[in-house]
């Protein structure tokens, strides 16, 4: 390896497959945007090998990774040390190589969902309309993590509403605190569960492109919730669309997936970066490609 590339500062994304990953184009923007020497690479990687893969990051001279699917609950078992988000959430977004060769893994999903939404909307913790109940759509690994957050803002009560029922109850069940503040919905009691709520959030894989449309009556939320959708392939998806329409604010979800961003990159690269309106124009245009 030449000298002049082992000095520079790497990382990367690991997935099977890899190619549809927004990590590049954004770590890359803000790479150049500080004047830091350093690479952010697409990292196939077949999940029979991630082991390996995580192991040979010290050795190739990588400062960490991202992953995405499918490896984020599996790398759990081949990380030295797990930070309390990952934990919490059971899965594992970003992987700092520490001196020692250590492997930290860490889950800033939370982190990102609740700093884009304070971006967007004044959040006083426990009070005003986030002391309100707020609704979460879905049980997968993106509504742990927005339960998390909701839960260390000081929301008093999560409305969760999924399909499959067990799967609410295994959520609620392992995230430690989340018990006493949940209820669960049943998905065709969706409507019913919007009524006081100040925010609703759809973590569900409905009305994203090439998905089924997400059906929701929007007509028991009160016109003063915010409504987040974290879907951002459309943008501005049909749950925003109808939420705007009669007057709720809107948060798309672009933002949690741009701040999920910065705690790894901040690690591996020494600068703290800020989410701007170029940045987003910059992911958008790449989505548009
Ligand atoms: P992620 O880890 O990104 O959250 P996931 O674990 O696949 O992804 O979760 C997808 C969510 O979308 C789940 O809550 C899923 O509901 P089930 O737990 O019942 O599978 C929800 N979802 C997907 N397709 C759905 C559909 N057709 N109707 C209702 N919910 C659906």
């Amino acid at each position: 390896m030449k000298d002049g590339h082992r000095k520079k500062l790497k990382a990367g994304v690991m997935g099977w497959p890899v190619s549809h990953s927004l990590s590049p184009i954004l770590h890359s923007y803000w790479l150049s945007k500080y004047n830091i020497e350093g690479l952010y690479k697409a990292i196939p990687v077949h999940p029979d090998a991630l082991e390996k893969s995580l192991c040979d990051l010290q050795n190739k001279f990588y400062r960490g990774v991202n992953l995405t699917v499918p490896h984020k609950e599996s790398a759990l078992g081949f990380v030295d040390k797990i930070d309390n988000y990952a934990k919490r959430i059971g899965a594992i977004n970003t992987v700092v190589v520490e001196g020692s060769g250590v492997l930290v893994g860490s889950n800033t999903d939370a982190i990102g969902f609740i700093e884009n939404l304070r971006d967007v909307v004044p959040i006083e913790v426990g009070s005003g309309w986030f002391g309100r109940p707020a609704v979460v759509l879905g049980a997968g690994g993106a509504a742990r993590a927005v339960c998390v957050a909701l839960m260390d803002c000081g929301i008093k009560e999560i409305r969760l509403v999924n399909r499959t029922l067990d799967r609410a109850t295994e959520l609620i069940l392992e995230i430690e605190g989340m018990a006493d503040i949940s209820n669960i919905y049943k998905w065709d009691n969706r409507s019913d569960a919007l009524s006081h709520a100040g925010l609703l959030v759809n973590t569900t894989t409905l009305g994203m492109a090439g998905q089924l449309p997400l059906n929701i009556d929007l007509t028991e939320l009160p016109i003063d919730a915010t409504v987040h959708d974290i879907v951002y392939t459309p943008l501005e998806t049909d749950l925003l669309f109808k939420a705007r329409q009669r007057g709720n604010h809107v948060v798309d979800g672009l933002g949690m997936l741009l701040h999920q961003a910065r705690p790894g990159f901040r690690s591996w690269f020494g600068t703290d970066p800020i989410v701007t309106s170029e940045l987003r124009q910059v992911v958008l245009a790449s989505l548009s490609k």
